[in-house]
């Protein structure tokens, strides 16, 4: 039997992953979070004094990186030369390397084989920012969620504020960081943010989460029956 895919692509800060995730138990799939892979390589280069502005030093230090994903309790844990390294993955430190390092061609492809084995092996909701376009461009349903900036930084905000992992950010300089990303990850050469032709556009900024999950819960059904 052929596996269901689903694509949620979008920005920082719209609130993909935890829609992502809920729909994704709702719907028993494997919720995969491909933000988190890019970030797991990030920490490497950070760890070891890798200039993520250096291509060619990234790109030689790739063979050194194993990635792997394990679930625990339906948890997403990302594993880093045989290391869990995901309560490391979630600073600004790392949200910057990650930006700029997948960038480049080779970073991109070192992640691409894992993330369409893993669609073709089970149902999935894979987010990220190319999933609709590159990963995976097969899937049965393909969002693109945005959200105005403005709303998307006072998320962020609030989530670094209840996780606890507020450093010196303020709620400007997470906005004025957020465009940049923001910029990068659309504009750069390789799989850049777009919206896939086929994918329906999702703006959540006056919407609930629940409202949000219904929303493409009909969308699934009106395509696939279930
Ligand atoms: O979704 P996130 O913020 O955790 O992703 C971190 C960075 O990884 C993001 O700035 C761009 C990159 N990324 C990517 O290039 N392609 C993906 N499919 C997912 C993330």
């Amino acid at each position: 039997m052929e596996h269901i895919n689903i694509a949620i692509d979008g920005p920082s800060g719209v609130g993909k992953s935890t829609m992502a995730k809920s729909l994704a138990k709702r719907l028993g799939y494997t919720y995969i979070d491909t933000g988190a892979m890019f970030r797991t390589l990030a920490v490497y280069f950070i760890q070891n004094g890798i200039d993520k502005d250096d291509e060619a030093a990234v790109v030689a230090a790739l063979p050194s990186c194993s990635v792997e994903i394990r679930y625990e309790d339906g948890q997403q844990h990302m594993i880093l030369n045989g290391e869990d390294v995901t309560g490391l993955i979630r600073t600004e430190e790392v949200s910057e390397a990650a930006s700029v390092t997948s960038q480049y061609v080779e970073v991109r492809k070192k992640l691409l084989d894992m993330q369409r084995e893993m669609a073709k092996k089970q149902d999935v909701i894979m987010d990220g920012r190319d999933i609709g376009t590159v990963v995976l461009p097969d899937a049965k349903l393909k969002l693109f969620v945005t959200a105005r900036p403005e709303v998307r930084a006072e998320r962020r905000y609030k989530q670094l504020l209840e996780s606890g992992k507020l450093g010196s950010e303020t709620l400007e300089s997470i906005t004025k960081e957020m465009r940049e990303r923001d910029h990068r990850d659309s504009h750069r050469e390789h799989a850049p943010l777009i919206q896939a032709e086929d994918a329906v556009l999702l703006d959540n900024s006056d919407m609930t989460e629940a409202e949000a999950e219904d929303y493409v819960l009909s969308l699934l059904k009106e395509r696939t029956g279930r």
